[in-house]
């Protein structure tokens, strides 16, 4: 009697635990039971990826769209290869909304950076303010407020009565040796950087870096 109770007890839980296992069998273009798909899945569109399910979280959600799909799904069936992203037409390159193209120019080429004409040229007011703003923010610790060199990074603080630098020989801007260089010029030196000065391409937008140059040449005058 003890025996037949102990084998019916263990076929009940092997029963349980084989439908809760089989509950999570993925396969196919199923993903199987996801617990909180929203952590797996946006309800955004994503660029590579599209949910196909017309029922994909619908056990965890009451929202269900017009054309009776629910929460989780968000394919575009018009486009192939069930990815949200489309390619560009062939033998373009995009340009930004100001129509510039991405910056190719050599490190080394000096030169041909400084001929570059700025998209701001014989700009307005708002442009010098907006480059003022983004020179606050990018430079001044280095250059300084006025371009000379004495940031608060490049001056050092006073340590136990010892001036130390934090960042050694950086450029006064309002020197000899820079009040010919051109917008183009320092473009090209936020771009791509310039001896002991790193580049900033990577971290400032185009637009925001001819508005800096514009705002350097304003500042050496
Ligand atoms: C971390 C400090 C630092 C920051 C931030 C910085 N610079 Fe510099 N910059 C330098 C140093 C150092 C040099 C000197 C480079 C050299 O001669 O090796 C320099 C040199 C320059 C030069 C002269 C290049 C030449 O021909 O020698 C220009 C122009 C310039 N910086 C512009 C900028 C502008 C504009 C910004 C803001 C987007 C900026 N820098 C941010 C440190 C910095």
């Amino acid at each position: 009697m003890k025996n037949t109770m102990r084998v019916t007890a263990s076929l009940c839980i092997g029963l349980v635990v084989a439908t809760l296992l089989a509950g999570c069998r993925a396969g196919g273009d199923s993903p199987g039971l996801e617990y909180a798909p929203n952590m797996y899945h946006s309800v955004a569109y994503e660029p590579y990826t599209q949910i196909t399910n017309l029922d994909a979280g619908r056990w965890l959600t009451s929202i269900e769209y017009e054309d009776g799909h629910a929460e989780f799904y968000n394919s575009n069936n018009l486009n192939p290869f069930k990815m949200n992203m489309r390619m560009p037409p062939a033998n373009t390159v995009s340009r930004n909304k100001l129509g510039l193209l991405p910056y190719r120019l050599h490190k080394d080429s000096l030169e041909s950076a400084s001929k570059l004409v700025s998209p701001y040229e014989g700009s307005v007011d708002a442009i010098l303010a907006d480059g003022k703003a983004l020179y606050t923010m990018y430079c001044t610790h280095c250059h300084g407020a006025k371009g000379e060199g004495d940031g608060k990074v490049a001056t050092g603080v006073t340590v136990d009565g010892v001036e130390r630098s934090m960042y050694a020989g950086v450029a006064n801007l309002k020197g000899d040796a820079y009040k010919d260089i051109t917008e183009g010029y320092i473009f090209h030196v936020i771009t791509v950087g310039k001896g002991l000065m790193a580049p900033h391409g990577s971290q400032i937008s185009q637009e925001d870096r001819w508005k800096i140059s514009h705002y350097v040449k304003a500042l050496q005058k």
